[in-house]
């Protein structure tokens, strides 16, 4: 945890801000048109960003997006930085201890996801009311900075209740059907096989992703609200008689991308 680099990527995108951002948005594969919806957008690419690692997968944009949506100061991540993709964890996490700095109470993270619950839909739309860390490794590995957050961290609210309450009662007022349930992070890059799924069902997971978990972790550490919605691009492995692929999971959350929007934008418009 480098706090003068945090610190320096700071004052660097706040001198491009016009507002004070106090809730951040992370944008998931696919997902990434929301930030289209933001006003009077500021757009920062990652590589101009002082200590900003570059993002490199297909359907992930790399800059991050600041302005009003909903008449909400917020600033979105328009792709994210996986750990599959080589960086390290405090890598991964760095945007949201930034996003901590420039003001960031409340944080959306979103992602593609295969349905492990077999009740789920491909299309379907999940409030994620806890996850299992199942990466093998933790952002918060190493020296810890108590002025940022404490060294044993408290997980059991780490997606805010009250968000969980204010999603729903959205999700009803859309009326749209929403599931809700438990996210597990693997690494990645390969999808699972059937038998980890199997496992991971066994074990407790709805939905099974390659992100997110140490978002979620690093927001808890700095007391960050957290609100996170999985697409269920695909079923998971095992489930159908049919190959998973990249193209599948980008196909979905274009056909959802309506409800989607309209669900993240009635959230941010009504937050408490
Ligand atoms: N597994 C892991 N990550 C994913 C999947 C999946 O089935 N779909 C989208 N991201």
């Amino acid at each position: 945890m480098n706090s003068k680099a945090m610190k320096e990527s700071a004052q660097y995108i706040e001198s491009k801000l016009e507002g004070k951002p106090a809730i951040g948005l992370i944008l998931g594969s696919g997902l990434g048109v929301l930030a289209e919806e933001i006003e009077d957008p500021i757009v920062i690419p990652y590589k101009s960003v002082p200590h900003f690692p570059e993002s490199t997968v297909s359907g992930h944009k790399g800059q991050l997006v600041a302005g009003r949506l909903e008449g909400k100061q917020v600033i979105a991540m328009q792709g994210r930085f996986h750990f599959y993709e080589g960086y390290r964890m405090d890598q991964v996490t760095f945007p949201v201890r930034v996003m901590k700095l420039l003001g960031v109470e409340e944080l959306l993270v979103t992602n593609a996801a295969g349905g492990i619950n077999e009740q789920f839909e491909p299309g379907d739309l999940m409030l994620i009311e806890d996850h299992i860390n199942n990466m093998g490794t933790n952002p918060l590995i190493g020296p810890n900075d108590e002025e940022i957050g404490p060294r044993f961290p408290d997980m059991s609210q780490a997606y805010s209740r009250e968000l969980l309450k204010h999603a729903r009662k959205c999700a009803e007022e859309l009326d749209l059907s929403i599931q809700q349930g438990v996210y597990v992070g693997n690494t990645g890059p390969t999808y699972e096989t059937g038998a980890e799924v199997k496992m991971l069902r066994t074990l407790g997971g709805d939905a099974v992703g390659m992100s997110t978990v140490p978002e979620v972790i690093v927001a808890a550490h700095m007391g960050i609200k957290v609100l996170g919605i999985s697409c269920i691009s695909n079923m998971a492995a095992g489930i159908l008689d049919q190959p998973l692929s990249h193209q599948e999971v980008i196909e979905t959350t274009e056909r959802v991308r309506q409800d989607f929007l309209s669900f993240v934008k009635k959230i941010v418009k009504t937050l408490p």
